[in-house]
């Protein structure tokens, strides 16, 4: 059965060269940069109104006009998406804000926001009869590949540095999938995947090297917007490595105000880094459109530890575009961060969630950020995968 989607081409999100979406895409072929699928948002606006979404699937694939894939019999789903939004006032008291609320990516399939990008990619490399992937990643992006490979029935390889949580590397051996371990970061990762890929014919999949990924990520956006009854929140403060959820929901208002379902206003996007790993904050600070990659990466939370993002400038872009900030935070505010939120609101945070409480901590305090406003932090996943890290606390 044909989905409600609308998918009519992929667009380089710098030169605009349109491609095929009917056959397998990377990156851009004339200047090598992150493609973006487009839509007939005409076509959409038909259906995709909140009252129709709302009667739908409780899962991301309820925005299936805005989906990539076209046949229902390709979509590989376990459930992700449509995660708690919660207001947490105890956690809000602790520095003045009043309207504060996490948004908990925990809950869903493998524990964190990666099955999204993970459930549309896979989806769509379905549709296009991939057999075998390539997944370089900080950890729960192979977690996710692994699981969403195993129910489609195709091989998964992932690679990842050596010093990855534990839970990681055996969720991707539980899934079946095979793991490589690499003595690097995850641009070593990366490497090896490439390489490999291109000798055996696995399809890479490499954050923003592969288009779809961030359709998944920006059903973030729509969720939002549907949880706070059309609303935007006024801030949303997102721990920052690939980049692929933050330009994913700046995406998704932009394809909402083409449906004409809210207007010009949007949430400052906040990036939210750690000191030992902050190429995007120091660019946005510099006032550069691209980020140099970070020489020696180090910090506790390893899906901020990315020392290059291929779609560097696409984040820079929605930054600026929205007033927003960036800022880091350090290993020793996290690990705080982590205690505090677990304690007072009872979310089992990661240290990337937790990362975005202690960046909010310091843009209320230098008044970059107004305490009244309407604040999202986003928890990325569950706090479970770090064993690591509750010994220290
Ligand atoms: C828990 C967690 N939070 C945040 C990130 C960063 O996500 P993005 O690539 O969308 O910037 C990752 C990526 O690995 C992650 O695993
Ligand atoms: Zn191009």
């Amino acid at each position: 059965m044909r989905t409600l989607s609308t998918l009519t081409h992929l667009e380089c999100s710098i030169c605009n060269e349109k491609h095929d979406p009917n056959i397998i895409q990377t990156i851009c072929q004339f200047c090598g940069r992150a493609l973006v699928a487009r839509y007939d948002l005409e076509k959409a606006k038909n259906t995709f109104t909140r009252e129709k979404i709302s009667t739908r699937v409780t899962s991301m694939w309820r925005y299936e006009e805005l989906m990539p894939v076209i046949d229902t019999a390709n979509i590989i789903s376990l459930g992700e998406g449509m995660t708690q939004l919660l207001p947490v006032p105890n956690l809000g008291k602790k520095v003045g804000a009043v309207d504060l609320w996490v948004k908990d990516e925990g809950s869903n399939p493998t524990g964190t926001f990666k099955a999204r990008g993970i459930s549309a990619a896979l989806s769509k490399a379905i549709e296009l009869n991939i057999k075998e992937i390539g997944m370089p990643t900080a950890g729960n992006a192979g977690s996710a590949t692994a699981a969403y490979a195993a129910r489609a029935g195709i091989n998964a390889h992932v690679a990842m540095p050596s010093d990855t949580p534990i839970a990681m590397m055996d969720e991707v051996r539980t899934y079946g999938g095979t793991l490589k371990l690499i003595d690097g970061l995850i641009s070593d990762a990366g490497a090896w995947i490439a390489e490999q890929s291109e000798q055996k014919g696995w399809f890479p999949m490499a954050t923003l090297k592969e288009p779809y990924r961030v359709e998944g990520k920006k059903t973030m956006g729509f969720e939002l917007w549907e949880q706070f009854d059309g609303e935007l929140p006024d801030a949303i403060l997102y721990p920052t490595g690939g980049g692929t959820g933050l330009i994913g929901m700046w995406k998704a208002y932009n394809e909402l105000e083409s449906l004409g379902l809210i207007g010009k206003e949007r949430p400052r996007m906040i990036v939210v880094q750690a000191e030992g790993c902050a190429p995007i904050v120091k660019a946005f600070n510099e006032g550069s459109l691209r980020a140099e990659p970070w020489e020696n990466a180090t910090t506790l939370a390893p899906g901020i530890r990315v020392p290059a993002a291929f779609a560097d400038d696409l984040i820079l872009q929605a930054v600026r575009e929205s007033n927003g900030d960036a800022i880091t935070v350090n290993d020793h505010e996290i690990t705080n961060a982590i205690s505090e939120i677990t304690q007072s609101e009872g979310i089992d945070v990661c240290p990337e969630g937790a990362a975005t409480f202690a960046a909010l901590r310091k843009l209320i305090t230098g008044k970059r950020l107004n305490k009244d406003s309407k604040i999202v932090l986003f928890n990325t996943g569950t706090g479970l995968k770090h064993p690591e890290l509750r010994a220290i606390l």
